[in-house]
């Protein structure tokens, strides 16, 4: 039966037993769900609480090892309400089970829209799609996007503006933070990015009937500044570490966090852009809710000054962030690192 629906949430609900063939990937691109790091090592899991306290310096020697060992970590007591990611998490959910025509009034394939509901990655140009439904918002400054989201359900606007508005705080902070790691002033990143972006997507990944064929996001790094991301208690995401996969398994009320690639050129390859995926299982739907950090589309992006010397040349070329943007856009999610074109060495 041919593919009809727009959304595969929509597909799912007429009924099917097998993963469609232009979902299934090739047998060497498959997620093997056995190979897979046990809880006993998972992600570096950091407590914000001391930050503003005497243990400053602790905590940020703590961010800056897990942003060079890992590129990922979990933070605690970072300032938001539980209840704030409670009701994010329950309009995102309710968001998705609302019927198909009141959902499909925002569909859009085009990445230049700012309020987008679409599905799998990029429709127009990938090969095999992904196990995904995704709204996708634009969110600061909060007062020029507000007006253009989902006014159903009808709690959505203030929920995730409330939920943005906090995220973004957190953002100012983690940057601050990861700037002093790398031995800069707290402001150096948050300069660097000029007038920068915060966007969402709220993901919805269905219970697969075969998750061992495809995944929900294959292998990718962010091209952003960082990720921070809101998950519900469904695990999927894993992270690449020393060449295994570790499952991120959920914990209530923590944020996880990603260096994007710009992170990875400013540091001069310090810190590093990992790469991780988000696979799939037969039970349960999940849903989670990145909020991506990036440079105004005009900055200048290069490795600093400072982390460049003759034992540490330059890694990275300069160039903006709406070059890079346009790249990894172009070229569909892939496991070659986007980095790789920017490399001072090419051109
Ligand atoms: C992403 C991503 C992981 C997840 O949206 O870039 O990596 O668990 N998401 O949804
Ligand atoms: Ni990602």
């Amino acid at each position: 039966m041919a593919n009809t629906k727009l959304l595969l949430t929509d597909l799912l609900h007429s009924g099917i037993r097998h993963v469609p063939s232009n979902y299934v990937r090739p047998i060497s691109d498959r997620p093997n769900l056995l190979d897979v790091q046990t809880s006993h090592h998972s992600i570096p899991f950091i407590d914000l609480q001391s930050l503003n306290g005497p243990n400053h310096s602790d905590v940020i020697k703590e961010i800056g090892q897990a942003c060079q060992h890992y590129g990922f970590f979990q933070v605690k007591n970072h300032g938001i309400p539980e209840r704030v990611n409670n009701n994010m998490l329950r309009v995102s959910n309710e968001f998705f089970q609302m019927p198909e025509g009141e959902r499909l009034k925002i569909y859009s394939n085009d990445p230049s829209k700012t309020v987008r509901l679409s599905t799998s990655f990029n429709v127009e140009t990938e090969t095999i799609a992904n196990w995904r439904d995704f709204l996708r918002l634009h969110c600061y400054p909060l007062d020029d996007y507000i007006h253009e989201w989902p006014s159903n359900p009808p709690s959505f606007r203030e929920y995730v503006a409330e939920y943005c508005t906090n995220v973004r705080s957190l953002s100012l902070r983690l940057l601050e933070a990861i700037s002093e790691s790398l031995g800069f002033q707290s402001d150096y990143i948050n300069e660097v990015l000029q007038k920068h972006a915060q966007h969402m997507a709220i993901n919805y990944y269905p219970p697969c009937p075969q998750p061992e064929l495809t995944y929900g996001l294959p292998i990718h790094s962010d091209p952003d500044v960082i990720t921070i991301l809101l998950q519900d208690n469904v695990p999927g995401l894993q992270v690449l570490n020393n060449g295994k996969w570790i499952a991120v398994n959920p914990i209530p009320n923590t944020f996880i966090i990603n260096i994007g690639d710009q992170i990875e050129v400013l540091s001069n390859g310090r810190y590093k852009s990992v790469l991780h995926r988000a696979v799939l299982n037969c039970n349960e739907g999940r849903i989670s809710v990145p909020t991506f950090y990036f440079p105004s589309p005009d900055a200048v992006i290069k490795p600093a000054q400072e982390l460049v010397d003759k034992e540490h040349p330059a890694l990275y070329r300069s160039f903006t962030y709406n070059e890079y943007y346009t790249k990894f856009w172009n070229r569909g999610l892939a496991t070659e690192n986007c980095l790789d074109m920017f490399r001072a060495s090419s051109t």
